[in-house]
């Protein structure tokens, strides 16, 4: 029986992806939008419970407004084009990050989603849009008090550890993604980009994780600890 997975990914590489090809920027992020539909239709299958996609940064507001707008378009669309599909798989879509600043529509296609598809126990889809991990880590710590255990600001995060972290498109850095989550984290960096990335990728992916050994500090499986030391048999050593 395979263990429950939280896999983390960081979509990177769509305006590579369109620039191959001659094509907008945009282009590149509706075929990444794409791309999560199939990985989010095919994670189950291999285990993963949480999926958590990095859908815009909050330092993604320094891009030029052209593409800013086209994403937040883009997101609030593929939200509501998702609701159907959501109930239909079990999924249930919530989002982490700030909504303050997010246009109107795509606020409301979130606020929409989360109602629609809460039921849904197969998948938690968790679309991180406007998020920054500090920010989150500081949001975090206000609201606690006196001197917090690392449960408590577990808890106060609201967010699972991470199992599998993938970043696409060749750079290999957490980019304020979920940095307290990662702490032991499997780390998978891959040059595909992300539109390219899909269901046979994402199975290699979880194939390469379920292959390494986790040891969260600890030894190796099958190592006891340091052999107990014969104080005469180093001191006649020395001799
Ligand atoms: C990084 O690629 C990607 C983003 C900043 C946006 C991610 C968005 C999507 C995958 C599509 C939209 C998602 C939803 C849920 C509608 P980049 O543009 O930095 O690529 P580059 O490094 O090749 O320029």
């Amino acid at each position: 029986m395979q263990s429950s997975l939280h896999l983390a990914i960081i979509m990177d590489g769509n305006g590579r992806w369109a620039q191959l090809r001659g094509l907008p920027r945009l282009a590149g992020h509706r075929a990444g939008e794409r791309a999560l539909r199939r990985v989010v239709q095919a994670a189950p299958d291999l285990g993963i419970r949480t999926l958590t996609a990095y859908a815009f940064s909050s330092d993604n507001w320094k891009r030029p407004p052209a593409e800013v707008s086209g994403l937040m378009l883009l997101l609030e669309t593929h939200l509501a084009k998702q609701a159907e599909v959501c109930l239909r798989h079990g999924v249930r879509l919530t989002a982490i990050g700030r909504r303050d600043r997010l246009p109107d529509g795509a606020r409301r296609a979130i606020d929409d989603i989360e109602a629609v598809t809460r039921g849904g126990a197969r998948l938690h889809l968790r679309l991180a849009i406007d998020y920054s991990s500090r920010d989150a880590l500081m949001d975090a710590c206000h609201k606690l008090r006196g001197h917090p255990d690392r449960q408590a600001v577990s808890d106060s995060l609201n967010s699972p550890d991470v199992d599998l972290l993938i970043r696409t498109g060749g750079e290999q850095r957490l980019s304020d993604f979920l940095l307290w989550e990662c702490a032991y984290a499997e780390l998978l960096f891959t040059q595909c980009l992300w539109p390219d990335f899909g269901p046979r990728e994402l199975d290699c992916a979880v194939a390469e994780f379920r292959r390494r050994e986790r040891r969260f500090g600890g030894l190796p499986n099958g190592v006891s600890g340091i052999p107990s030391i014969d104080r005469n048999s180093v001191i006649q050593s020395r001799g």
